[in-house]
């Protein structure tokens, strides 16, 4: 079977390189990472990938102008062979630069061809739609038709600690990827080591619950489930055994020198909230702190702990600060968040031998703290085109 791992914009190389390090192969490009396998690999692609929105098994995907190809196109599927005659079948849609222009009248023609099919293939008049979910999306780009069935449910930024997401929320998904892009993580798998890291503007706690996941390597979707994990064509002893494997890997005592501050006390208490949910109570420290007037001192252990060929031996001591600072999209708030910037640069300052990453929607931070970032990524937060920036 062909998979889809979707992703944002500009993601796309590091949910390659993940699936990679699951010993796939996989290809993409505008959104879309692209590997085959069967339910096994579907099963830990959705429950290990730390920067994919979801995963989706391609079932179709071709040319389609008019609504009697798209209707064709969808009903030449076997959906006998993947759907019991109970399923629940949703049908959600796109159109982008395609002919066939109406996402509503694309995803009640697909319903009607899969209803046309199922009700001939199963005998019946009617389909009761009582049983597990199964998420259809029919998704047009320049005229090229893609039928995909959600194995996901829940987009997998949902890693199932989270109930409030505050004002400004950050993904998870683009948490991690901004975690991965970092000097923070020093190598990959089993040799990995860590510098300490620091939120300096850690709202809800995103970037430290995903860190602190890492550092453990702890699946990201092992407090939730899938959608996938109702069908009935998916061994549920699979589902099991990939579960345990995961839970055996997971290892908290491994999280250490995690912390961060914010000037807003609601936000903290979300955060604090935040990391007992998630499992981590006594992991992360977390401060009321404005940033303006932060010294962080490390405990004596962290600055012991940095394996010596890393590139922080040569500066001993020095903190990952890594951020998502408000971006100032108000005229209004332009002002506050240039002098915000500025006093970004200068925590690193005060502090030798530190990195600071930070992303950003507004454009200009390097002319505004003065400096050229070392390395430079555009991303996207949501809609929002943002740059990351690393000091
Ligand atoms: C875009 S939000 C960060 C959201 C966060 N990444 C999350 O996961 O919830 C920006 C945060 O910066 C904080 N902030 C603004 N000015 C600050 C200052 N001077 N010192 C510390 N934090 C500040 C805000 O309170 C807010 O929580």
């Amino acid at each position: 079977m062909e998979f889809i791992a979707a992703a944002a914009f500009g993601l796309e190389g590091i949910v390659k390189r993940e699936l990679q390090d699951m010993g796939m192969e996989a290809s993409g490009d505008l959104g879309c990472v692209r590997f085959s396998g069967g339910w096994e690999e579907a099963f830990r692609a959705n429950l290990w990938l730390r920067c994919a929105d979801r995963v989706l098994l391609v079932l179709a995907e071709k040319e389609a102008r008019t609504f009697e190809e798209l209707f064709q196109l969808v009903k030449n599927i076997r959906w006998e062979d993947v759907l019991p005659v109970n399923a629940r079948i949703p049908v959600t849609g796109k159109c982008v630069k395609s002919t066939l222009m109406s996402v509503r009248d694309c995803q009640s023609i697909t319903k009607k061809a899969i209803v046309e099919r199922m009700k001939r293939a199963y005998r019946v008049d009617l389909l009761p739609e009582t049983g597990a979910e199964y998420r259809v999306d029919v998704a047009f780009h320049s005229d090229v038709c893609r039928i995909t069935l959600d194995t996901s449910g829940d987009a997998l930024n949902r890693r199932g600690y989270r109930t409030w997401n505050g004002e400004a929320p950050l993904r998870e998904t683009l948490a991690a990827a901004l975690l991965k892009l970092s000097p923070w993580q020093k190598g990959r798998g089993e040799r990995s080591s860590f510098m300490p890291l620091y939120d300096p503007c850690c709202g809800t706690g995103t970037l430290l619950i995903e860190a602190a996941f890492i550092m453990a390597d702890r699946a990201p979707g092992l407090k939730r489930s899938f959608a996938m994990e109702e069908w009935q064509q998916v061994d549920k002893k699979m589902v099991a055994h990939l579960r345990r494997e995961a839970e055996d890997r997971y290892r908290p005592e491994n999280i250490s020198g995690i912390s961060g501050s914010d000037i807003d006390p609601e936000a903290l208490k979300l955060c604090k909230k935040h990391i007992v949910q998630a499992g981590l109570g006594g992991k992360i420290t977390v401060y009321l702190k404005d940033l303006r007037e932060l010294n962080v001192v490390l405990p004596e252990r962290m600055e012991t702990d940095i394996p010596e060929e890393t590139e922080s031996r040569a500066v001993p001591g020095g903190i990952c600060f890594i951020c998502n600072p408000p971006y100032g999209e108000r005229m209004s708030d332009r002002r506050s968040c240039e002098s915000l910037y500025k006093q970004l640069r200068k925590l690193q300052g005060r502090h030798p031998g530190s990195r600071l990453c930070a992303i950003t929607a507004y454009i200009g931070f390097e002319k505004c703290v003065g400096a050229r970032a070392q390395k430079k990524r555009r991303l996207y937060n949501g809609r929002l085109e943002c740059e990351y920036l690393i000091y």
